[in-house]
């Protein structure tokens, strides 16, 4: 599956950018020599580290010790009793209690602020009326909406009650909210009328309607209005289907006291894609989790009590489960929440809502820094940005000419960057250039977080010299690590222990260099990541193959300037189709059909067959050299037709 050669890595890029003096006097962490003590610390004494990260969280009952078991199975803060809502909200009260947890704008302009008193009361009343609607203890509930506050209220309320949150990215399609809430049992689906996209209305309710058609599990669905009638009439089924505001309005608060569980009760289900089958429900406990995305917010971005943080994530993935909802509110902090596009109405959007937020901390992504300097300055430089005083990234490497963009121009070579590497499956970051504390290289994702091990080693699991490519793994547990898949633990342990035994393999290629900073160049697994999102060719190619004319589907990647990798499928058609632009539509509207339109690929190219070894396996890295246009390097003797090489390049051309 891995391949050494095509992961070597070079890179020219060797500027190093220090804090300023300013930043680094009132940085939480000031030197490399505190970052090393802490990390160091954090090691060799997990206990008294965490003990003492974690002391301002509330625990009902504190933890015997600190860790039982091996990887691939480790329980963390075992005999631990607290209920995450009580960290992120009743901490608050009194002293945070008119302090604005929630900013939101939406995506017309409209502002609403939640305090943290507000927050505690919407989230209380919520999790009344889930328990009426039958919601217990250990159910799931399945989350398909968009970005408005009530997102936020309804996965407390699950955590309130100890029911497993599993949010469904707004942007996939009915037939994949169906199999994620099949693979989970979800007894309740919360969503809402429509949301705004780029002046357009996503009808949510309406894509409820057509999953829940096959999900037998479902007993009831909750609508929230968020456009009214005028924009999004949606159609309420008599028995199953009730209003967000009728539900909280009639719940009786008394019956929104948080259920105390246990360290390792399963918090949410994420789904992810990986290198094979259908999409990988992550599962995050709750006491582990809570210490990895409190104690990470807190450091990596340096949090104040006065700062709007504004992380530009969709609470669908698991960058806004981490630093939207459970790291900023377990901090205490004011989090801006935006509900639209950055483009909407035009590009001068994000900058505008800073200057008009005054927002301190902006965490975003590489792919919509690209398309903001396609878009060009002007749309940046015409906004006040002098409240920003740090800027984060994620999501997929950085390109050094990105980075010193959103230094330059962004950032006016005031503010740090935090380049965070970290995963769904990590739960929480775990490399990082800490602000304050040391340097950043464009393009490098720093030094191990608190608690971290990463190693870079070859496929024997051998670890490699300093810049040497190789795969990254990590030699031991952290707090925030997914505990298993739902319902598939051998998967769980195939998926991420099989690779390298005994370590848990990331899916990525990298290189540490003398610094030992890390270098992340990507995905070597089969699974892409277009603008930023985390697709499986596996799944991509099954979505293809369900169509009348596919006979046979190869998805690879292909560079792109914009979105780091665009999606190119090689398809074989079953006789009587034909090849051509009307049917590339169609694959492509059916791919969005199937999985969700962010998924449907750059290019189709008809092939007569597909370039395989003898074994019958795909030739991945032939498909990818031909998608790049680049010459076929590696060695193709073990092609069963070396005639379908030249047959591709034709098709090319
Ligand atoms: C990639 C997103 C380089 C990586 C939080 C990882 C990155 C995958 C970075 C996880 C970064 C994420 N530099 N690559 N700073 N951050 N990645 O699960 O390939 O959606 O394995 O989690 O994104 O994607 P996921």
């Amino acid at each position: 599956m891995t391949d050494d050669k095509a992961i070597a890595t070079f890179s020219a890029e060797n500027r190093r950018f220090e804090p300023s003096a300013a930043f680094r006097e009132r940085a939480r962490i000031k030197s490399k020599a505190d970052y090393e003590r802490l990390y160091r610390e954090s090691l060799d004494n997990p206990d008294g580290f965490w003990k003492r990260e974690t002391s301002e969280l509330v625990f009902e009952r504190p933890w015997r010790t600190v860790t039982e078991g091996q990887l691939p199975h480790v329980k963390w803060f075992v005999g631990a009793e607290l209920n995450v809502t009580k960290s992120c909200l009743d901490r608050h009260l009194p002293a945070r209690k008119d302090k604005r947890a929630i900013v939101w704008e939406s995506e017309p302009g409209e502002v609403r602020t939640l305090t943290y008193g507000e927050l505690h009361a919407e989230v209380v009343r919520f999790a009344a009326a889930l328990r009426g609607l039958g919601v217990q203890k250990g159910d799931r509930v399945a989350i398909y909406m968009g970005m408005v506050p009530e997102v936020v209220v309804g996965m407390l309320a699950c955590a309130r009650i100890g029911a497993a949150h599993s949010v469904v990215f707004g942007g996939f399609a009915a037939e994949s909210l169906r199999d994620r809430i099949n693979d989970c049992q979800a007894k309740v689906v919360l969503t809402q009328d429509g949301a705004w996209r780029r002046g357009s209305v996503v009808p949510l309710k309406a894509t409820v309607d057509k999953a829940v058609l096959s999900t037998p599990s479902i007993e009831k669905v909750v609508v929230l209005r968020r456009l009214g009638d005028e924009h999004a009439k949606v159609e309420m089924k008599a028995g199953r289907d009730v209003w967000w505001h009728e539900v909280s309005e009639a719940a009786d608060p008394a019956g929104g006291a948080p259920e105390v569980v246990d360290a390792e009760h399963p918090l949410f289900i994420l789904y992810t894609s990986g290198s094979t089958g259908k999409p990988k429900g992550v599962l995050h406990t709750t006491a582990g989790y809570l210490a990895g995305t409190h104690v990470s917010t807190k450091y990596v971005f340096d949090l104040r009590e006065d700062d709007v943080y504004w992380c530009t994530a969709d609470v669908g993935w698991v960058t806004g489960h981490s630093y939207i909802v459970y790291g900023p509110l377990s901090n205490g902090a004011t989090c801006l929440m935006y509900e639209g596009a950055p483009n909407s109405p035009d590009w001068g959007r994000f900058w505008q809502i800073i200057a008009k937020h005054q927002v301190s901390v902006l965490y975003t992504a590489p792919t919509a820094i690209r398309a903001f300097i396609r878009a060009g300055n002007e749309w940046v430089t015409k906004h006040d940005l002098s409240s920003l005083r740090l800027l984060g990234t994620v999501g997929e490497p950085i390109n050094p000419e990105a980075w010193i963009w959103y230094h330059e121009v962004v950032g006016q070579k005031r503010c740090p960057i935090v380049d965070t590497w970290w995963q769904t499956e990590t739960g929480a970051i775990m490399m990082v250039t800490l602000p304050g504390a040391v340097f950043a290289k464009p393009g490098s994702t720093g030094l191990p977080f608190f608690g971290v091990k990463a190693e870079v080693v070859t496929t024997d699991g051998k670890a490699v010299g300093a810049n040497e490519g190789g795969l990254l793994v990590r030699r031991q547990s952290w707090p925030s690590m997914l505990r298993t898949i739902w319902g598939d633990d051998e998967r769980f342990v195939q998926q991420y222990f099989s690779e390298i035994p005994g370590n848990y393999f990331t899916g990525d290629g990298a290189r540490c260099d003398e610094d030992g900073y890390f270098h992340v160049v990507g995905r070597i697994d089969d699974v892409l990541n277009v603008s930023g999102h985390r697709i499986g060719t596996a799944e991509i190619e099954s979505a293809l193959v369900s169509h009348a004319s596919v006979a046979e589907a190869a998805a690879v990647g292909r560079p792109d300037d914009l979105k780091g990798q665009a999606l190119v499928v090689f398809v074989t058609l079953k006789p009587g189709f034909t090849a051509g632009p009307e049917l590339t539509q169609k694959l492509k509207a059916h791919v969005g059909q199937e999985i969700g339109k962010f998924a449907a690929p750059d290019d189709i190219r008809f092939a007569e067959s597909l370039p395989k070894t003898r074994s019958g396996k795909i030739m991945r890295r032939l498909l990818k050299d031909i998608a790049a246009g680049r010459e076929t390097a590696g060695d193709v003797s073990t092609l069963e037709d070396l005639n379908v090489l030249s047959k591709l390049r034709a098709v090319d051309e």
